[in-house]
């Protein structure tokens, strides 16, 4: 079910973005297919590096994130530092978690790399669910984040 899911949103994002070359375009187009696949995500969007140590918020779905956070904090900071995914299904859990809204459960963080495969964003899932996110999400989001490469 989710695997289906995800497939249809993959190849109507592929769809979607063929052609276009514009990043806001780009990303502002899987943010709307990914926050509408899943009736559990809350929250769908991208934190870009805008210097060395501050990401900024956008394109994004959902009720008002931060609009910056420093590298050094939260799940998203992790993400861009350790330059992997962070996949955390109890954010109750975990101290470093940023609360943007108090609805949100469980959060997937995922690096969003250039054609040098250079970090420059982050793509944040929010759910209202624990325990949401497994290796079906890491999957599909990792290959959606790859559509985004050639973009920059
Ligand atoms: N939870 C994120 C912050 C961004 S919002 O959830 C939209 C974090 O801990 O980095």
């Amino acid at each position: 079910m989710k695997k289906e899911k995800y497939q249809t949103a993959l190849q109507t994002v592929k769809s979607l973005i063929e052609g276009e070359s514009d990043l806001v375009s780009a990303t502002s187009t899987i943010a709307c297919e990914l926050y509408h696949a899943f009736d559990s995500f809350i929250w769908v969007g991208f934190y870009r590096l805008v210097d060395e140590t501050t990401l900024k918020v956008g394109p994004y779905q959902g009720t008002h994130g931060c609009l910056t956070i420093n590298i050094d904090k939260g799940v998203c900071g992790k993400c861009l530092r350790e330059n992997a995914i962070q996949m955390e299904n109890d954010v109750s859990a975990i101290p470093h978690h940023i609360a943007c809204s108090s609805e949100t459960k469980s959060e997937i963080v995922l690096p969003v790399r250039d054609r040098e495969k250079r970090v420059r964003a982050v793509l944040d899932v929010d759910s209202n669910k624990i325990n949401c996110f497994d290796e079906i999400d890491k999957e599909y989001l990792t290959k959606i984040c790859e559509l985004i490469s050639p973009h920059y």
